[in-house]
This record gives C-alpha cells, structure tokens and sequence, in this order.
C-alpha cells in the first residue's frame, strides 16, 4: 500500500523545536528548577597522579548552609566490579569510578562535592577544601611516550580492528618509482559544547528519582545510574529534552551525573550539580595521534602500495580505540596494503568520541597523504582519486551498497570551479594574499542499529510518536516528525514526537550518524503498523465506505483512507475509530537491522570537498575563502536539517585544521587552555562561503528508508582540504594541526631561505 499524497520526506521543514528554543523555552538539565533544590560543587584533583592522604573539610563544613562534603573517606558502599560502571559506549579496561578510593588517575579527577543551601555557597565552601597528596610521576605527552606502545583491547563496540594485510607492501614501496613518507601529528580536542554538563535530581516521597541530565542517550545514562547505585530501574526516570551540543561528550555518562544522584540518595534532598567550563576539560577529549604513511605509486599515478601506522594515545585504565587507519583501505584501490593502530597510555582522562571519531583524524592524514604523492607523480590532486577510486571495500573484500563518491567530486568540482586552478603551488595570488586550492574525500560508516518507537494516534486527531533517542541539536525531533507524517498521511504540525526520556521505548546513545536510520525505521514501522489497525478496521466494519477493499487497494492521506481506483470511497481516521468503538490506536515497534543483506555490502556515506584559502604572505594568516562540499549520503529526509548538519561540520572542520588543540603543561598534566577564551573554535568573522551539495544516491539496502545519517561526514576531510589547499597556495606542506600562524610562517621563511 502506497500513500497517495505523502510529500514530507524530502522537504525543508523547519526545525519544530525550534520556536521552544529562540524563545528560551526548552529547558536544559541545568534548568529545571524546584522547590528545596540544593547545589553540588566539585573539587577537582590538582594532581595527576598519586595518592590522597587527607582531605580537609571543616573549614568548609563550619559555613552555615554548608550540608555535607562527599568524599572517598565517607561515601556509601559502591559496586567493585568493572561492568558495573561500563556503559553503552564504554571501551575495554576499568572505568573511571568517582570517589571509589584515594587514586588520582588524571588531573582534575573529582576527589570531592560540597553540597550547599545555594549554589554560592557551595561554590564557595568548595573553595575551603584542601587535599594533600602523596604525588608520583605521571606519563604524559604521545610524542615523549611513543615507543611505550601495546596493541589496544578491541572490545569497544563499533571499534573494528584493523583488517589483516594484503599484498606486499614493503617490496611495493621498494620498488615504486614515486613515494611519499611522512608524518602526521594530531593534538588532543576538546567537544567543548555550549551547554556545560549539569544534572538536576528531583526525589519524590516514594524515593523514587527523576534525573534531568545532559546526554546523548536517556537510556545509556539510567542503565548506569542503576548499575551504580544499585537502584532497580522503575525508581528512576532520567529525561533530557534539549542537549545544547554534545559532539560525542554525551555518549557516557559523565562524573556530576554521579554526585548529583549520591547526594540526592545520601541527603534526601533534590539536587543541582553543574561543571564549570574548566571541568568541562577533565573527562573525554578527541586523543593525540601520530600517524605515520608510507605511499608508492608508479609514474602514471596508479597507487602501489599503502602503509599506515597510527600511535594514539588512552588512558591507563581504558583502552580507547577508534577506527583511524582502515578508511586508508577502503577508498582507494591498491593492491599492496598494510594498517596498524597501536595505543599508549597515559595519565589521562579516558578519551572519548568525538565528532566523527576515527575518521576526522585518520581522513585527515590519509587525504594529506594522498595529495602529497599527487603531487610527486605530477597528477592532478582530483584525477590521482579518481584514478585510485576503488569500486570496492578491499578491507572486507565487499561491495558498497551504494557509492556515488564520482558523482560528488564532479558536481562539488564544477560548483567550485576546480578547472580555475593552476596546478602549481604559490601559482595564484591576490595582492599580497596567495591564494590555494585544496580538495579531499570524506567516508564515513552509515550504520544502523536496534531501536524502538511507539505511535499513539487519539481520537482528537494528534498523532504522538515517541521513542527514548535524543536531539542534540542534529534536527531529530523535526525529521522524526516527518517520517511519522510521511507514512500515516499527517500534516507534520499534528505530530508531536517525544524523546530524550528514559520511559520511552529503548533507543541506542544518539551517536555515530545512526538516529536516521536506527530510530526513523522504527517510528515508519510503528507509524504502520497504526496504519495497519486503521485498514484492518476500515474493511472489517460493514458500514465503512471502503468495507470488503483489499488493503493494497488503498492509500492513507490527509488523515483518510481513500481507495485508489474509486477516490469517492474515502472515510476519516477518526471516523474508522469510531466505527472500531476505539479512542485511542497505539502500536509500539522494535526495529533490527536486516543483517543478512546488510552484511554482504559496506555501507557507507561519501563526500567531495573542495576548499579554497587566501594566506596573506607577510602576517601568515590563513582566511577559508570559499568551500564546496558535496555528500552522497542516500536519501536526503529533510534538506533543511540536512544542509545545517553538513554547515556545522564544516565549521568544526575548519576548526580541526586552524584553531583547535588542548594544549597541556606537561609538568602538571593538565590542560592549560580550558576555557573558550584559550580554546579557539572559529568565529563567524572566521567563516565566509560555504556551499553544499547533495548528490542523488539510492539505496535499498542501507535501511529501509534509504537514508544514510550525516552528523559526521561533514568534517571528514575538511582538514585535509584546508591543508591541502594551503600548500597549494603556499609550497608549505604542515604535518601537524591545528595549522597556526606561526606554522606557516615558519614554513614561509624556510621557503625563502632556502
Ligand atoms: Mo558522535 S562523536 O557519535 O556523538
């Protein structure tokens, strides 16, 4: 049965949330406000390693309006064993456990919380506490540490290891008329979302608790919660309606989660615990990592041997893996291949997913790497990847479900005007501003994964579809509403869609690009199934206009099922609910993946992105004048959402490439810059014109809508691009980001020197 008059997927709706947000109406974690709250502040460790011997409280505890200072010495018994802590994103090893004993692990380890009457004087109460420590040397720094290496624990899920090689790499590299080596060094990142992590615990008489908390997966966060304390799940609640960004900082818990819900359990009391900015720098960040290639091509520019080696760094008790180094497999066709990815751990903070984790990195790299040898076999940089493009995943030896990367290079090409350029470096200039131009690839997984919705369709005519995913500010609540109006014939302003709530039926953590097509099939499967009730009733009941039809005889639209051959023959949704004698159609759906097709393909959404960049010779400055960029990602739901998804990503590329890096002082271990003064993300005086491109790309496989999630393919590549297009302008090849003023300088004078 097809819908007649189903036009929302596709089109630009307007964000639904987003009157609720300019009007400050949606409410963060941090906002929910009730009588009696009380306020947490957190004492952060100034050490990096070693032990606390004694934590002095009495200064603090004498305040009046002071209640209780929570610390390893005094807290409630918690679970010893590890999978206690582990959550849904959690890597192999032992988590971090707040208050579990005197062990620093990292710099601004939580050591203690101070509960106050008002949020002042728990901040100021906080101040009091002084903790001596018995201090030992730590680890830190990738670059100093590199040789201590071992091969990470793969148990982190969605962490695929590296594929086994193939060919003969070496001989290939022995033997290749063109090569390339080089190194590439990318700094620790922090997600630095606007929203500081925050936690607002309401008790009820029953004991019962309802937890406002910042995440990117209500359910990940009350599973954990009850893993810890030991709560069994119908005590808790934990909604998160609005999360104001998150970029992977959301995929587990984090640490005020734990303190706001062991005071509200310990005091009986609702309480408030918020991160200061500079806390916001204590828990995962994107980690430090070398990456080393080796490239081979013959002099016509065909690719002879591939060699990738990555060293990053994870923490002492969790080994933190992502997928860096098999991108370098995937998108170029080369018959001699090897990839490696080995971890060395330090006295730091687990790292943590963030913005399109592995790929951002490894594409990065691989795309520097990439245009390098380009440029020594003298081709074109676009023609060596179409050359090299490879029609097949040689990492799984399968066949992509759908791939139109060609078709993105030459649209993304011609919109740029790539023809324009002058393939020389230094060759192109405005004044005393050179000016480059630089592309790249970008690739990333379009997964799917098990979720629930449920449909709710009432006699009044509003149609309530719900399921427990979150929006972090990626456009979920608009696109769910489409597809719930798409497949029931609605008008998307008579759908409410609600999320980010632990009692709704179970989603994943919103994360790796997969909300689309994990949660959006099952609130189209939920969605028909009400439509299913809705026919059953409409031809069962005798006096239906459409009694006796067969079902693939009719379409539901504007609220009514009409019948396709005879439109006469219509009758309302509220009318076939009454003939029913219902008031109330709920269906609920569990949607899985079709593993048995999906599995044979590699799944994957693709992008083209050309930039260019104007470097003012004598100041070293580098302006992103202009960028194309164009994604294959599969059906486009909602090109509004889409595009915005794509903008933001691209911002946060051109970050990655000029600006951002968490700078450490190694002699404390601890970073330095943590707050958006020191933390440089561009600035709209830092953005100029950028443009996307959505190529049209079918595919049946992916999921059953077609469509392939682009929350990160946005900034995969963007780096590589910005580089690219700086040596373009320049002659100066920067291996280590953020690509600072100083570095090009540097490069420029050596340049002329030489
Ligand atoms: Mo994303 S780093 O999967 O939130």
């Amino acid at each position: 049965m097809q819908d007649s008059k189903a036009t929302h997927i596709g089109s630009p709706l307007t964000r639904v949330d987003g009157r609720l947000k300019v009007t400050g109406q949606a409410k963060y974690a941090g906002e929910f406000n009730v009588a009696g709250l009380i306020y947490g502040v957190i004492v952060s460790s100034t050490i990096a390693k070693g032990q606390i011997t004694k934590i002095h409280t009495q200064e603090a505890l004498a305040i009046p309006g002071v209640i209780r200072v929570f610390t390893h010495e005094n807290r409630p018994p918690l679970p010893t064993f590890d999978r206690k802590y582990q959550d849904q994103d959690a890597p192999g090893g032992s988590p971090f456990r707040p208050l579990y004993n005197a062990q620093i692990l990292f710099s601004g380890q939580p050591v203690a919380l101070v509960t106050a009457e008002t949020f002042e004087l728990a901040r100021y109460a906080a101040s009091l506490i002084r903790v001596e420590y018995e201090v030992e040397a730590h680890r830190v720094g990738l670059r100093e540490f590199r040789d201590r290496t071992h091969s990470p624990n793969t148990s982190k899920s969605g962490f695929k290891p590296p594929p086994k090689p193939w060919g003969s790499p070496d001989e290939a590299i022995a033997k290749a008329p063109v090569t390339v080596r080089a190194e590439y060094h990318t700094p620790v990142e922090h997600h630095n979302p606007m929203e500081l992590f925050s936690t607002t615990v309401v008790r009820d008489e029953d004991g019962r608790l309802t937890i406002y908390d910042k995440t990117q997966g209500a359910p990940n966060n009350a599973d954990w919660v009850s893993k810890v304390f030991g709560l069994s799940s119908n005590k808790i609640r934990l909604i998160s309606p609005f999360v104001g960004g998150a970029f992977g900082s959301g995929l587990r818990p984090q640490y005020q989660l734990f303190f706001a819900v062991l005071a509200a359990l310990e005091l009986k009391r609702n309480v408030r615990v918020s991160l200061t900015r500079q806390q916001m720098f204590t828990f995962g960040h994107r980690p430090e990592a070398i990456h080393s290639f080796a490239l081979g091509a013959s002099t016509d520019g065909t690719l002879q041997s591939v060699i990738y080696d990555v060293i990053s760094e994870t923490s002492r008790n969790e080994d933190y893996v992502e997928v860096v180094v098999n991108w370098a497999g995937m998108l170029y066709q080369c018959d001699s291949v090897r990839l490696g990815h080995k971890v060395v751990a330090l006295d730091v903070p687990t790292p943590m997913d963030m913005r399109a984790p592995g790929a951002a990195w490894g594409v990065y790299a691989l795309e520097s790497a990439i245009d390098e040898i380009a440029y020594a076999s003298g081709i074109d940089p676009l023609q060596f990847r179409l050359k090299n493009y490879s029609e097949q995943d040689q990492t799984q030896q399968k066949p992509y479900s759908s791939k139109e990367l060609r078709a993105c290079y030459s649209q993304a090409a011609e919109r740029f005007g790539w023809s324009r350029r002058s393939p020389a470096p230094r060759s192109m200039r405005d004044g005393r501003r050179l000016i480059g131009m630089g592309m790249a690839t970008g690739i990333w997984e379009a997964m799917q994964k098990p979720a629930k919705a449920k449909a709710a369709l009432g006699l009044d005519g509003r149609l309530t579809v719900s399921s427990a995913t979150a929006d972090i500010g990626t456009g979920t609540y608009t696109v769910m509403t489409q597809v719930a109006a798409e497949t029931l014939g609605f008008n998307a302003a008579d759908v409410t869609f609600k999320l980010g709530d632990s009692s709704l039926p179970e989603a994943p953590v919103e994360g790796g690009s997969a909300t689309v097509a994990s949660v959006g099939t099952a609130v189209q499967q939920a969605c028909q199934k009400v439509r299913n009730r809705l026919v059953k009733i409409a031809i069962s009941a005798p006096d239906s206009p459409v009694a006796g039809a067969n079902p693939e005889d009719l379409a539901v639209a504007d609220r009514e099922i009409v019948h396709r051959h005879d439109p006469s023959r219509r009758i309302s949704f509220q009318q076939v609910m009454r003939l029913g004698n219902v008031l109330h159609i709920e269906e609920k759906a569990a949607a899985f993946p079709r593993t048995l097709i999906q599995r044979r393909y590699t799944r994957c959404v693709h992008s083209a992105v050309f930039i260019e960049v104007a470097v003012d010779e004598e100041l070293g400055t580098v302006e992103v004048t202009k960028v194309v960029s164009a994604v294959a990602g599969g059906r486009i739901i909602n090109p509004k959402t889409a595009r915005s998804q794509v903008l933001g990503s691209i911002v946060m590329g051109i970050g990655m490439a000029l600006e951002e890096e968490s700078h450490m002082d190694k002699r404390l271990g601890r970073f330095m810059n943590h707050d958006l003064s020191e933390y440089h993300v561009p600035v709209n005086a830092d953005i100029h014109n950028i443009e996307v491109l959505f190529v049209e790309e079918k595919d049946d496989i992916v999921n059953p809508l077609g469509a392939k999630g682009l929350g990160e393919i946005g900034i995969v590549g963007v780096a590589a691009a910005v580089a690219n297009a700086i040596f373009h302008a320049t002659g100066v090849r920067v291996r280590d980001l953020p690509i600072t003023i100083d570095k090009v300088m540097g490069g420029l004078r050596s340049e002329a020197i030489s």
